[in-house]
């Protein structure tokens, strides 16, 4: 092969390599990362990645160089010469490829291994899925449970993951797993999260009609601001006080507007005069305060749609449920 040749098709190979690298560097085609594992997974994402451009750059520049250098002429009839092997190439792709998957494969079982470690010292979360909403359960607060999962910064948490009715699936994209919530069994998944933020959880095992709306909040908070929230959370669920806890705890006031509760959420019915919207639906109050939590599509406000409160809230535990109430029907007085 003569130099110049040589030249243009490493020239080729380059100038792909170059657009492809481009492509898959500058568009951020994932979410950012927010946890230690979310990291590991990446690191074999990019090796996957980068020896796929340099197969693609190499087979790519042949392929042009070839289709420019060794076109037939149109009157050209003839045959190419035969070609009988060649050792050496064929040392080469079966050396090559052997290397590049044996990398794949111990950088991915590094990977999973560390990923799937759960060290001593960690925490755990029970974490219900049901058609259709997710629910986190804190063991370590007394099992307040939550709406909205939270995390503590760059400690371990224990996913212990629970189904209901159907298989769910628990997946935050910036944390990079996923794993399946099925009912009869129990499965786990571990997450360190080393972002502060706001993260969303996302079913995505197709469990039903509701499928796209199983959506919650992962929020990861510095550990000290976590404890102080936990044992506030602990502390609220029981003896005066319980109601509004529980509303708190549990999102009510980001859809519904409760003066005594200072909420001003309006993706919901106003709960200020709930004696008015028992009177509609012709319930007495407690009993429909009650089924409107367990069952938000007993009664549908006229100008609310259905379907959009979550069912979740049924599975309190009773006496969360029952503070809870008695905090509604009385106005916000605490008992
Ligand atoms: Cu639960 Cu999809």
């Amino acid at each position: 092969m003569r130099r110049g040749s040589l030249f243009q098709l490493i020239l080729i190979g380059v100038l792909i390599g170059a657009a492809v690298s481009a492509v898959a560097l500058l568009i951020p085609w994932l979410p950012p990362s927010a946890s230690v594992e979310r990291g590991r997974i990446d690191i074999v994402f990019w090796i996957v990645t980068a020896i796929c451009i340099g197969i693609f750059a190499i087979v790519f520049a042949v392929s042009i160089f070839s289709y420019m250098r060794f076109r037939a002429r149109p009157d050209d009839d003839s045959d190419g010469p035969p070609i009988h092997g060649h050792t050496g190439l064929e040392i080469a792709w079966t050396a090559v490829p052997t290397v590049l998957v044996v990398v794949i494969a111990v950088a991915s079982a590094v990977a999973l291994a560390k990923n799937d470690h759960i060290p001593a010292d960690h925490m755990t979360v029970e974490v219900t899925g049901q058609q259709f909403a997710w629910s986190f359960k804190y063991p370590a607060g007394g099992d307040v449970t939550t709406t909205e999962l939270r995390l503590p910064l760059n400690k371990s948490t224990e996913l212990k993951l629970h189904a209901l009715d159907v298989i769910h699936s628990f997946w935050v994209p910036q944390f990079g797993q996923k794993q399946d919530a099925v009912p009869g069994i129990t499965t786990h998944l571990k997450i360190t999260p080393d972002k502060v933020g706001r993260f969303p959880v996302i079913c995505t095992e197709l469990c039903g009609l509701g499928h796209a709306l199983m959506r919650s909040w992962a929020i990861v908070m510095k550990p000290a601001d976590f404890q102080k929230w936990l044992k506030q959370a602990k502390k609220g669920i029981s003896g005066p006080g319980a109601g509004l806890a529980v509303f708190n705890n549990n999102g009510c006031g980001g859809c519904h507007t409760f003066k005594p509760a200072s909420s001003k959420g309006t993706v919901g019915p106003d709960l200020d005069d709930l004696s008015a919207s028992a009177k509609k639906a012709g319930q007495p109050l407690e009993e429909f305060v009650r089924d409107s939590i367990v069952d938000p599509n007993a009664y549908v406000a006229p100008g609310y749609p259905p379907n959009v409160m979550p069912k979740t809230f049924g599975s309190l535990p009773k006496s969360q449920l029952d503070a809870l109430v008695q905090y509604l029907v009385t106005g916000g007085k605490q008992s």
